[in-house]
């Protein structure tokens, strides 16, 4: 049996989505259940945090896993990214109230993220300076309120930076879920994550 983590919420459902139409047919639990098998019994599903699909993967009691790329690039677990999977898609940017927030004389930019080595590299790069502020969520919160210059997050529909007034100030890249594995698993169950990812691939080929 394949063990796969599964990040909970709505890249959940469209990783579902897309196992099912690739012929595998899952009954997700409505109880508290965390884990799951599909119905012929030769895959068993993990739900847990986003952020938490890559260490269950890396310390292999899941064999795969999706994980965005934002997570990845944040994280850079030691991780074999085997597949696309084209799901999940959102932006990663540099947003705030207006396109002059990020210009600071002589002091740091004061950004607010989650994503603190993505925020750092990025303004690294640019050559700024950055005060970083970390946050867990409602990062738009920070630039609206002012204690921060910018956020760096994560963009999807755009709805939240619009409803509060940011606007987006610079893209940094565009993200997509990846099934990864970790190398043990890799090697060990080679023949059944290729069938797999065949059948991935032929379903989103379709
Ligand atoms: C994410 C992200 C933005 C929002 C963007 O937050 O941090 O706040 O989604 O989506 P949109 O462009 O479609 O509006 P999430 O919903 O994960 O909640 P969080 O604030 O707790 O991080």
């Amino acid at each position: 049996m394949i063990t796969i983590a599964l990040p909970k919420g709505r890249l959940m459902d469209e990783s579902l989505e897309i196992f099912k139409k690739a012929g595998i047919e899952v009954d997700v639990p409505s109880s508290r259940k965390l884990f799951f098998t599909d119905k012929e019994n030769n895959y068993r599903f993990l739900i847990v945090r986003a952020q938490d699909v890559a260490t269950y993967v890396e310390y292999a009691a899941a064999d795969l896993g999706v994980v965005g790329r934002d997570v990845l690039n944040e994280t850079e677990p030691d991780l074999f990214e085997l597949l696309d999977l084209g799901i999940g898609y959102c932006r990663m940017v540099v947003a705030g109230r207006d396109k002059g927030c990020i210009n600071k004389k002589n002091s740091a930019v004061k950004v607010a993220t989650k994503f603190v080595n993505i925020a750092r590299n990025h303004f690294l790069k640019k050559g700024l300076n950055v005060e970083i502020i970390k946050l867990y969520g409602s990062i738009e919160l920070a630039a609206v309120l002012g204690i921060a210059d910018c956020i760096v997050d994560i963009v999807s529909t755009g709805r939240t930076l619009r409803e509060n007034g940011l606007e987006v100030i610079e893209d940094i890249f565009e993200s997509t879920a990846f099934l990864v594995s970790n190398k043990i698993s890799y090697y060990a169950k080679n023949e059944q994550i290729a069938k797999l990812i065949n059948l991935l691939k032929n379903e989103r080929a379709c």
